[in-house]
């Protein structure tokens, strides 16, 4: 996908729209920065003319008035010229953020396991800030240093028109290359971005991995892969940068041509006495004056190639389309009584498929166990009732409304999953179980926490249930996990539950005891769920046996045990050892 500049603009316009008042402000300010250049430019003239030749002592006086009064002015701009775009940027770049990361939120399971995590959390960190400061840097150099050269080219051609005509024939050589190095720092910026994506997923992906790193001893292997990319990033930047430094003095080269050639012409003209000394040290000044904006200039323009390249991978996730969204029609659902129906299910995450014509009906209240081999599709069917993905046919039902026609929201809130991967926040043991149900009582939270028998062992810890867990806190072993997890689940009190693996962390006595306070759960509850370990399964009122996406077997634990299938085979692996 790719943006015209003007689309991108456009879009950049939209959210400085807010901002206008602050814009404009820092542009009128930008009228005194110039003006004041612009004037002190023009007085040369009388300076020269009038004071250093004519030497009219009156006006000598006012010459040190004039220079602190033009200080000012300019200050008094420059300041409010830089706070308020400097801020307009920061809030710019705040609802960009903002935008992103909510857009970001909605993009479906699908998108997450496509693109790396790196990727994503460099588009809204590092392509929005940079970003920022080219907003920032367009406006406050772009409009000062433009509204300078112009008065400035008055001064000169008010001066001597000749000799400003001259002038203005020969600065636009120098212009031209400068234009050449800029379109090649905007093909390269792109890529140079990526890089940087590349850099951060690395670190993410290290970082988040740092125990497998240190149980293989791989950290001279991560580091020269980080090394790689770094040095990869190196030697992009130095072909920016190698742009970058020749902009000015190819600039300042050719120009000198024009200067030399300039100068000669003018002094020849006022020994002509074509024209003053004045106007001829005006022109001079004008001229001198006019090297830094156009210098700035094409900065500035390097820097907008710059952040076009950054706009366009800002825009680009930012249209990323959700591939799954609520119908314009979607209804709420109500609190259904969880009769869950799969009808000829087929499913593939990519080119294989992974699920064959499913096809199950699971009446409202009913335990139902999940069992097969290792990627049988297990947790795939898990997630397509939580709509991390849609079924590529057939059709999904909850009390007979296909999954498709409710919204995303009221599907989730009569859903409790207790996952395979455990995730816990950074945050106290009581949000972590309050996560589902912000607004559920301390008495309740702790209530879920009794049941999923975890209340002991938080009781125990430094600061209860207000203790951090996660990143910066107490670290939990992988039992404790689970079991903080399921009291979140217990918490959100939904009418359909889902436990994948959610006892393999257990030892038998523990999930002798979780199971126990499952069965509670599983009350007036659809439940499914997913266990390898087949004593969890037993009591499920029907167990469904998967194989490579296909159903294989169903019925309750007698029935399969009594038959020759894959349960049978799986149970007498399992208890081989007890006889
Ligand atoms: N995000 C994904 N993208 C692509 N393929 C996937 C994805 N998740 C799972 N798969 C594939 O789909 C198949 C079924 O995976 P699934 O996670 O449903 O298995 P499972 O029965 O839960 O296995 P396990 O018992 O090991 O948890 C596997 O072949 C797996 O490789
Ligand atoms: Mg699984």
């Amino acid at each position: 996908m790719r943006y015209t500049p003007r689309q991108l603009y456009r879009r950049l316009y939209y959210y400085s729209k807010p901002y206008l008042f602050r814009v404009l402000l820092a542009m009128a300010a930008s009228f005194l920065v110039s003006g004041a250049d612009v004037a002190t430019a023009k007085l040369v003239k009388p300076f020269v003319d009038d004071v250093l030749i004519a030497t009219k002592g009156g006006l000598l006086n006012l010459v040190p008035v004039i220079v602190v009064g033009l200080a000012v002015c300019k200050g008094a701009g420059r300041y409010i010229q830089e706070y308020f775009i400097k801020t307009a940027g920061q809030l710019v770049v705040q609802d960009i953020r903002n935008d992103l990361y909510g857009h970001s939120m909605k993009l479906s399971m699908g998108y997450f396991s496509r693109s790396s995590t790196g990727n994503v959390m460099s588009r809204i960190l590092n392509d929005v800030g940079a970003l920022e400061r080219s907003a920032a840097d367009v406006v406050v150099e772009g409009l000062r240093e433009g509204f300078t050269l112009v008065g400035l080219t008055v001064v000169a051609f008010h001066s001597d028109w000749r000799l400003a005509s001259i002038a203005f024939v020969v600065m636009p050589i120098a212009v031209v290359p400068a234009s050449i190095i800029g379109r090649r720092i905007k093909d390269n910026t792109r890529r140079g971005q990526g890089i940087l994506g590349n850099l951060t997923r690395v670190l993410q992906e290290s970082l988040a991995g740092i125990k497998v790193i240190k149980a293989f001893g791989t950290e001279e292997r991560e580091c020269q892969r980080f090394k790689t990319e770094n040095k990869r990033f190196y030697f992009f930047t130095r072909k920016v940068l190698k742009y970058d430094s020749a902009a000015t003095p190819v600039v300042e080269i050719l120009a000198s041509f024009g200067i030399g050639a300039v100068l000669w012409y003018g002094i020849h003209r006022v020994s002509e006495g074509a024209i003053t000394q004045g106007d001829l040290s005006a022109f001079l000044a004008a001229m001198l004056m006019m090297y830094t904006p156009m210098k700035r200039l094409t900065k500035v323009s390097n820097t907008i190639q710059r952040s076009l390249g950054a706009a366009e991978r800002v825009f680009e996730l930012m249209d990323e389309p959700p591939d799954i969204v609520d119908a314009p029609d979607a209804i709420q659902a109500t609190r259904p009584a969880g009769h869950i129906a799969f009808s000829r299910v087929g499913f593939s995450y990519g080119d294989e498929p992974v699920l064959h014509n499913f096809d199950i009906s699971i009446r409202a209240g009913e335990v139902v166990a999940l069992v097969g081999p290792s990627g049988s599709g297990k947790s795939t069917i898990i997630g397509l009732l939580n709509r991390f993905y849609d079924p590529q046919q057939g059709s999904i039902f909850i009390d007979g409304q296909d999954l498709r026609d409710l919204t995303q929201e009221s599907l989730k809130q009569w859903i409790a999953l207790v996952d395979q991967e455990t995730f816990l926040f950074n945050d106290t043991v009581r949000n972590n179980i309050r996560y589902g149900r912000p607004e559920a009582s301390d008495a309740e939270v702790e209530e879920a926490a009794r049941q999923a028998f975890a209340d002991e062992f938080v009781r125990i810890m430094p600061e209860g249930y207000d203790t951090v867990i996660g990143d910066r806190g107490v670290r939990l072993s992988g039992g404790q996990r689970q079991r903080i997890c399921i009291a979140r689940a217990i918490l959100r009190d939904a009418p359909i539950l889902l436990l994948d693996e959610a006892t393999s962390a257990l030892d038998t006595e523990s999930e002798a005891m979780v199971q126990k306070a499952l069965a509670n759960l599983m009350q007036n509850r659809t439940t499914i769920v997913v266990a390898h370990r087949l004593s969890t399964v037993m009591h499920a009122d029907k167990i469904v046996v998967l194989e490579d996406g296909r159903i294989r077997e169903i019925g309750c634990h007698q029935e399969l045990l009594s038959g020759d299938g894959l349960y049978r085979r799986l149970y007498d692996m399992q208890f081989a050892n007890r006889d």
